[in-house]
């Protein structure tokens, strides 16, 4: 046993084919232990909602390992890879991604549903009134505004009560005051119950709100 929830073991990805094969991902290791809230950071196009792929088990990596909860899923087929996202990721996309025919409790109770073992219609009820979201409940995602699907987002990613969260920019479409509660929000998962985030961030004033920060620039990463 190892208290880390993710291990990445020199990860390289190559989007195109033949000549125009583009190296986005170069030689990158680092791990994330429990109850560790990590930020990573880097100009735009370096390859962070790449990385956020992979190790939400949505794109594979051209080479490298990459193990969560002790689980090497760089070696999985695909079956696999979407019982791992169900049972341990929670995705909080740079877009919302919400289902246009559900309402808000239903976008949560879908997931609780299809995890099993998850989070219940109270927990649901109470994680989007926490929110903010609880006047909205049976509202749909084309009457939210783009805060509010964010925060539907966010919550939803929370009901499979998972091991790891990541985080594609969750502040972006959020006002400065929102966006520092999702944070907190996401920290307090964090630490009170042992769990794992990854946030990609070009926030400034959430970073103090994480234990560590990885720069990553061109394809490859660093501690900052
Ligand atoms: N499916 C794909 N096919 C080809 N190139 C891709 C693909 N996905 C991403 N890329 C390229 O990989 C590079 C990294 O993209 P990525 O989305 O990971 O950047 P990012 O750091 O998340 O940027 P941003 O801050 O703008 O969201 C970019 O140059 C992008 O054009
Ligand atoms: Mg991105």
């Amino acid at each position: 046993m190892t208290d880390a929830i993710l291990k990445m073991e020199n990860i390289t990805k190559s989007f195109g084919d033949g000549d125009t094969t583009v190296q986005v991902l170069k030689d990158i290791s680092f791990s994330v232990k429990r109850g560790e809230f990590v930020a990573v950071v880097g100009p735009s196009g370096s390859g962070k909602s790449t990385l956020l792929s992979i190790i939400g088990a949505l794109l594979t990596p051209s080479t490298g390992k990459v193990t969560i909860d002790e689980e090497m899923i760089s070696e999985y087929k695909s079956s696999r890879l979407t019982s791992v996202r169900l049972e341990k990721i929670g995705f909080i996309f740079q877009s919302a991604n919400l289902i246009p025919y559900l309402s808000v409790r239903d976008q949560l109770l879908l997931v609780g549903d299809i995890a099993g073992g998850g989070r219940n219609k109270k927990s649901a009820v109470e994680m989007l009134e926490q929110l903010g979201l609880g006047s909205r409940l049976k509202n749909y995602p084309k009457e939210l505004s783009g805060g509010e699907k964010q925060r539907v987002a966010i919550a939803r990613a929370f009901m499979n009560d998972p091991e790891l969260i990541l985080a594609d920019e969750p502040t972006a479409s959020l006002d400065s005051d929102r966006g520092k509660q999702v944070v907190e929000m996401i920290a307090r998962e964090v630490k009170s119950r042992n769990k794992a985030a990854l946030m990609v961030t070009h926030d400034e004033r959430v970073l103090h709100l994480c234990d560590r920060v990885l720069y990553i620039e061109d394809g490859r990463i660093m501690e900052r």
